[in-house]
């Protein structure tokens, strides 16, 4: 088993309140998610910031989805999803790793850390890999400042 990829934060970065964050992990059904409830059935204490949405597979997550999550409020997103080579769908985790490169390059030419979108990979009987991935983009965007938002760009702007 392999730890979850490492990205540092921002030097210098105001952190934000590890009671504000708020992390959106989109997970396949076939292994993420079965992985973190795994988890949550053993009592395996996770960040409180990530909120999980169930998918079919990751390569069903599309750019807008991240997107539309980071403008809607949340300070992260991830993609967790099978193994390479693994996926139930055959190739959606390529996918999935081929758009959130495509958002982390968008968001980087924005001047927004591409760090605050990252994908993960493990199978349905590795809950403790699925928990250190949730530990580790928390860790992540923790260090980084809120991310900011225009008024325009917020949840029930006028
Ligand atoms: Fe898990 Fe496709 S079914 S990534």
């Amino acid at each position: 088993m392999t730890a979850p990829a490492t990205v540092a934060g921002a030097a210098g970065a105001t952190p934000a309140a590890a009671a504000d964050r708020k992390i959106v992990a989109f997970c396949c059904r076939e292994c993420a998610y079965a992985a973190a409830d795994a988890s949550a059935n053993a009592r395996t204490p996770l960040p409180p910031s990530v909120r999980l949405v169930l998918m079919p597979c990751t390569g069903r997550v599309s750019p807008l989805h991240l997107l539309s999550a980071l403008a809607e409020g949340a300070d992260g997103v991830m993609v967790a999803g099978c193994l390479l080579g693994q996926c139930h769908y055959r190739e959606g985790n390529f996918n999935a790793v081929d758009r959130v490169a495509f958002v982390q390059r968008l968001l980087k030419s924005v001047g927004v850390e591409p760090e605050r979108c990252q994908m993960f990979t493990m199978s349905a009987g590795e809950p403790p890999r699925f928990a250190a991935a949730v530990r580790e983009i928390d860790r992540v965007i923790g260090g980084l400042p809120p991310l900011p938002r225009s008024e325009a760009g917020t949840r029930g702007a006028a």
